[in-house]
């Protein structure tokens, strides 16, 4: 929001501190604005569940009418370092602040209905790409609720709090702000010990990692009727495929006779919500050796389907749930694996003095991501099928991109020995932020076949690739130090 024509953050600023003074919205910025900011974002495909949009609008108008110049890619980084968009990868938002400062003459004609089927087939639920997206104006998961729906909050001891008042039902049940921890992550499951005299050709161990969606989730009932969906406007990618709400929002408007909106807040979401299973393996080159991971259902079933010769030992780790619904859950990590032992069977070392890697993967549904990670950037090569709308396809194969390179450079969550979450604000989760994410270069290939999600292929080359450029190292998060220069390209 702007107070007083001064960018600031809505969800930390508490409403007494701008007692008085002006505040807008996006919906209260100018009908030139709105216009010309909208279309910007449209046409670079730089929003996509929206959640995050309508603030950096904010933010980008409060500059611009102070005469910041926003084609300067370090002003944009600087003006997005308050933000956090978990689906597009910032570029194109960038592409967008650069759109909006000089509007192209020419910006080619584009069919609403196949951006949207593009991007749900992408995400995997509903989802819009309307003006509408950017300004805020579509309905997240509890935002249709009827005058008078009861909000209801999960208590420290899972049971649900029902009230008048967001306010009021969080002191009910006795809700405390989050924090974030200090304590160092560190991979849950340890890499097996080789037999004796022997070493593994092949080391990986990796840590809880939080999917950091940013809508936490949310759904709203009446009595006898359909709860709301969760995934309403996309986003997610997984994260929220087994929410409970619906189930509490459908039983607390029964019990109650009321309309209730069940809501997660992000401490919930993190303590809750299910993460990457951590898996830890010490292979051979020919692909034998011992892949242990916490225990998930169906996750050694895809170990299995691409590393077939490995031992899996499935293991109780102490620590939220986990679950192969979220992007590339597992698959990614065993390409990794299959990636780096390819390598070693032709003779290449996983050393790598040029800092970079190519990877070529085909998804399960039929697409292929080829992805080039190196100091000059990350170039992805893509084939989907029918594109249906190159500029949504390409908004969601960056954000792939960036999810995955972020994932294996710096995201971890800090879990305590007896298995509690100890980071819990969306801040801790060491997601990349603009300034550190390189330049992503899309190339997508041509095609009339079926269209199918690009998502996971690209999720699973990136990671592989990004994990190759940096030698293979044996923990997962890699860090940067061996990688691109923030900002390069
Ligand atoms: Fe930015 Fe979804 S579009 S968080």
């Amino acid at each position: 929001m702007l107070v007083d024509d001064a960018p600031r953050v809505a969800c930390v600023t508490p409403a007494r501190r701008v007692a008085g003074r002006q505040i807008t919205t996006a919906t209260g910025l100018n009908p030139t604005e709105q216009q010309r900011w909208s279309e910007a974002f449209l046409a670079c495909g730089a929003t996509q569940c929206g959640f995050c949009t309508p603030g950096i609008v904010c933010r980008f108008v409060g500059h611009e009418r102070r005469g910041v110049d926003l084609s300067d890619r370090t002003t944009v980084d600087k003006a997005l370092a308050a933000h956090l968009c978990r689906c597009t990868g910032w570029q194109t938002i960038r592409e967008a602040a650069v759109h909006a400062a000089a509007p192209p003459a020419d910006v080619p004609e584009r069919d609403p209905e196949a951006a949207a089927r593009r991007a749900s087939i992408e995400t995997g639920g509903p989802q819009q790409s309307v003006s509408a997206s950017v300004l805020g104006g579509l309905d997240f998961g509890a935002d249709g609720a009827p005058a008078g729906t009861l909000t209801a909050v999960v208590g420290p001891a899972g049971n649900w709090f029902a009230a008048e008042t967001l306010t009021q039902a969080r002191r009910q049940a006795g809700k405390v702000q989050g924090r974030r921890s200090t304590l160092e992550p560190v991979p849950p499951i340890e890499v097996p010990e080789p037999p004796a005299g022997e070493e593994w050709d092949v080391r990986l161990a990796t840590c809880w990692t939080e999917p950091g969606y940013l809508e936490s989730d949310a759904a709203w009932c009446a009595p006898g009727g359909e709860p709301s969906d969760p995934l309403a406007n996309g986003g997610a990618f997984g994260g929220k495929v087994s929410s409970p709400v619906q189930d509490e929002a459908r039983q607390l408007a029964a019990e109650i006779g009321q309309p209730v909106r069940a809501l997660w807040s992000r401490e919930d979401a993190v303590r809750r919500g299910p993460k990457r299973a951590p898996l830890a393996a010490g292979l051979r080159a020919d692909g034998t050796g011992i892949i242990r991971i916490a225990r998930t259902p169906g996750a050694a079933d895809i170990l299995r389907a691409v590393l077939p010769a490995a031992t899996i030992e499935e293991v109780e780790v102490p620590g939220p749930a986990t679950s192969t619904e979220l992007r590339a859950a597992v698959w990614a990590e065993a390409n990794m694996l299959a990636e780096a032992l390819n390598r070693l069977r032709t003779g290449e070392s996983l050393d790598t003095s040029s800092n970079t890697a190519t990877v070529e993967i085909t998804s399960p549904e039929g697409a292929t991501a080829q992805a080039t990670v190196g100091p000059a950037g990350i170039e992805v090569r893509v084939e989907a099928g029918d594109p249906l709308d190159a500029v949504t396809l390409r908004s969601y194969i960056i954000g792939a991109t960036h999810m995955a390179w972020s994932w294996v450079t710096s995201e971890s969550l800090s879990v305590d020995a007896e298995g509690e979450v100890q980071d819990l604000t969306i801040r801790s989760f060491g997601i990349a932020r603009s300034a550190d994410t390189p330049n992503i270069e899309v190339t997508i290939e041509p095609s009339q076949e079926i269209p199918v999600p690009a998502g996971e292929a690209v999720f699973a080359a990136v990671a592989a690739a990004t994990w190759l450029s940096a030698g293979a190292p044996p923990q997962l998060p890699t860090g940067r130090a061996a990688l691109a220069s923030p900002g390069d390209g």
